[in-house]
């Protein structure tokens, strides 16, 4: 899908590899509505896309409310005219290695925020996207979805859920023209992972992606008309990496 002339729907946009989403889309000539709880970071990433000669709007938005979602789709398609393009990003890391001694409201949250609120995302933004005719949805997942990790179950829950999500959507692009991809970053230079070290340090041998780095693979997986359920994994200092053999179950409907 040609980016020019578009119109993207960013939620988490306020902060980390949602900023560098829009602004990477933004400078690809797409019109951004930048989604977020925090409204003073999303009106700083707004000032940024404009700085560089861009278009975007803010909107405030708790990803986890499913009226909140839908007005936030509302509100992109009437301020820009219609929506082709959603990047379902927003997300919280909160420790639960230790899952008993986990705080469960923020444990709850976490799910709600990296799991529930990209269903309510892609729920709302499929009619949209069907009345200009189709479209492509681009979820964060993380390489914690994609492998064993007891450092956070919980976290490597959501995001396995967001990648069985993804792929289980691929039909859609046939009935609908609705690509729907994820990806997969290791860790990224952000709040999020910034918070998690709480000033410790990485493991020997990691290094951090840069959330531009990540912004190029989003933007690769809009453009990418062969991107249907795709999965892209992306690591430190590498291209991004396609997934692909994964097994299908089944075609019947339950
Ligand atoms: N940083 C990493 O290492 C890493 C790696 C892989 C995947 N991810 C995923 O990338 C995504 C973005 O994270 P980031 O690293 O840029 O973190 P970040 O903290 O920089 O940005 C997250 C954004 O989400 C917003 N947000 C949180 N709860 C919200 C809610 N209820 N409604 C609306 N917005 C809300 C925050 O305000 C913030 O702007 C998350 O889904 C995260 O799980 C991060």
């Amino acid at each position: 899908m040609e980016i020019e002339g578009r119109v993207v729907l960013v939620t988490g946009a306020a902060s980390g590899i949602g900023r560098a989403s829009a602004l990477a889309l933004a400078s690809a000539g797409a019109r951004v509505a930048v989604a977020d709880i925090d409204a003073d970071g999303a009106g700083e990433t707004v000032r940024q896309i404009e700085a560089a000669g861009g278009t975007a709007t803010a909107l405030a938005v708790d990803v986890t409310d499913a009226a909140q979602v839908q007005s936030m789709v509302t509100a992109a398609e009437e301020h820009f005219g219609g929506l082709d393009i959603v990047h379902n990003n927003a997300g919280i890391l909160v420790p639960t290695h230790d899952l008993a001694e986990a705080d469960l409201d923020r444990t709850l949250a976490m799910v709600h925020i990296n799991f529930t609120a990209v269903l309510l995302g892609t729920r709302a933004a499929i009619p949209a996207l069907q009345r200009r005719g189709g479209g492509a949805i681009v979820q964060t997942a993380s390489v914690a979805g994609l492998v064993v990790y007891p450092g956070n179950p919980v976290y490597a829950a959501t995001k396995a859920g967001v990648v069985g999500f993804t792929r289980s959507l691929a039909h859609l692009n046939e009935e609908m023209n609705i690509r729907v991809s994820c990806i997969c970053p290791e860790r990224v230079d952000t709040p999020l992972i910034s918070g998690a070290l709480a000033g410790g340090t990485l493991p020997p041998g990691v290094s951090l992606i840069r959330p531009e780095e990540v912004a190029v693979g989003v933007v690769q997986l809009v453009r990418d008309d062969q991107a249907v359920g795709a999965v892209m994994k992306i690591s430190p200092g590498q291209p991004p990496e396609m997934l692909e053999d994964f097994p299908t179950w089944g075609v019947e409907r339950s």
